[in-house]
């Protein structure tokens, strides 16, 4: 019997009009355009303006966009994950709104929430429902509007992320192109490095975790950098092993868009020349779960066939891993 292999069919995505760009953080906190430039590589980030706007609002237009570039009718959508660090609410899932928005009426919903490695657990996920032979179309979106978490009076955080979306399409492949292999991993002691304190059922919100700033992204950069780091090269090296990949083998390097210093640290141990690095950080910041399909919209039309590509991510938790994948079709 042929194996099933996940493959990735179609990408689409989403991004807020509004700019936050550099110059306009210096006037809000004490920085400037230089430093997050070269410590981050970040020159701009888009965020989602207008009230009672969460992140199904992206989610459903990523998603929307792909529908209208692939001519997929949403009714033979089975399953809608939503890939995401910051839900609409806490009790109903952002995926079942996104779903019936969207018009998918035929598939059961869920959100995977695992702050930056999110939409990479979650193309695990998908890849597994696909792989299982019962489900023929798989819809995973990555949304996140991290300036409803970001205090605009800390210089630590909130020139680093943005809001946006994107979405792909898993659907099965007997040619073998689709997900090859993963590492994934989690480290729970590292939580205390990277969360947003108040909000969950351990600290729920009052004033005082209002007072306090409790509901804001809190970050010990330095320490999330090294583990980044560190932690990203170690999978990616894991997959490359065990797939005997070598440079050569490898077309791509698509990393979660945290901070170009790591992008570029990982870049540097599988030794790829830097136009096989995808790269966007600089016009959107970090977009948590929405980094990777945003790299395959803007990267897409440079895509072949069999391309081998190596996702790698690294988020609060700790939590991350490397996804290897091969590119299943040619934009016409
Ligand atoms: O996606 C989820 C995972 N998150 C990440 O991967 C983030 C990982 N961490 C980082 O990207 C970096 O640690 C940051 C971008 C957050 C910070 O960069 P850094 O090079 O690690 O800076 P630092 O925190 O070590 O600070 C260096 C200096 C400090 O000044 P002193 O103590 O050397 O005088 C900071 O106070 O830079 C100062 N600083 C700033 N200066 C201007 C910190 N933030 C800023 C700022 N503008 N925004």
């Amino acid at each position: 019997m042929t194996q099933i292999s996940a493959a990735i069919t179609a990408v689409g995505k989403y991004l807020p009009d509004y700019i936050l760009t550099n110059a306009e953080l210096e006037t809000m906190v004490d920085t400037n355009d230089e430093w997050i430039l070269s410590r981050t590589g970040i020159k701009e980030r888009r965020i989602l303006k207008g009230k009672g706007r969460g992140s199904s609002f992206m989610a459903i237009r990523a998603a929307k966009d792909l529908f209208e570039k692939s001519n997929i009718n949403p009714k033979e959508i089975e399953l809608v994950i939503v890939a995401t660090a910051t839900p609409d609410m806490q009790a109903a899932s952002t995926a079942a709104y996104t779903a019936t928005e969207i018009g998918a009426t035929n598939a059961f919903t869920f959100d995977l929430i695992s702050a930056c490695s999110s939409f990479l657990y979650a193309m695990s996920t998908a890849a597994r429902y696909i792989e299982s032979g019962k489900y023929k179309k798989v819809l995973l979106i990555g949304a996140d509007k991290n300036s409803s978490m970001i205090d605009y009076t800390d210089r630590a955080t909130c020139i680093i992320f943005g809001d946006g979306a994107g979405a792909i399409l898993f659907e099965p492949n007997m040619q073998g192109y689709g997900l090859q292999d993963e590492v994934l991993q989690t480290d729970g002691s590292g939580r205390e490095f990277l969360q947003v304190p108040a909000g969950g059922s351990q600290l729920p919100a009052s004033i005082e975790t209002i007072k306090n700033g409790q509901h804001f992204v809190h970050q010990d950069g330095r320490t999330v950098f090294k583990y980044a780091v560190s932690k990203m090269a170690e999978v990616t090296e894991k997959i490359l092993e065990r797939n005997q990949l070598k440079k050569e083998n490898i077309d791509w390097l698509a990393a979660h868009q945290a901070n170009k210093r790591i992008i570029d640290a990982t870049g540097r141990l599988i030794k790829l020349d830097e136009s096989q690095i995808m790269i966007n950080i600089e016009k959107y910041g970090n977009t948590t779960s929405a980094t990777l399909p945003l790299l395959l919209n803007d990267y897409e039309k440079q895509l072949k066939i069999g391309d081998k590509i190596i996702f790698a991510a690294f988020g609060g938790g700790f939590s991350w891993g490397a996804i290897y994948l091969t590119w299943a079709y040619n934009t016409k």
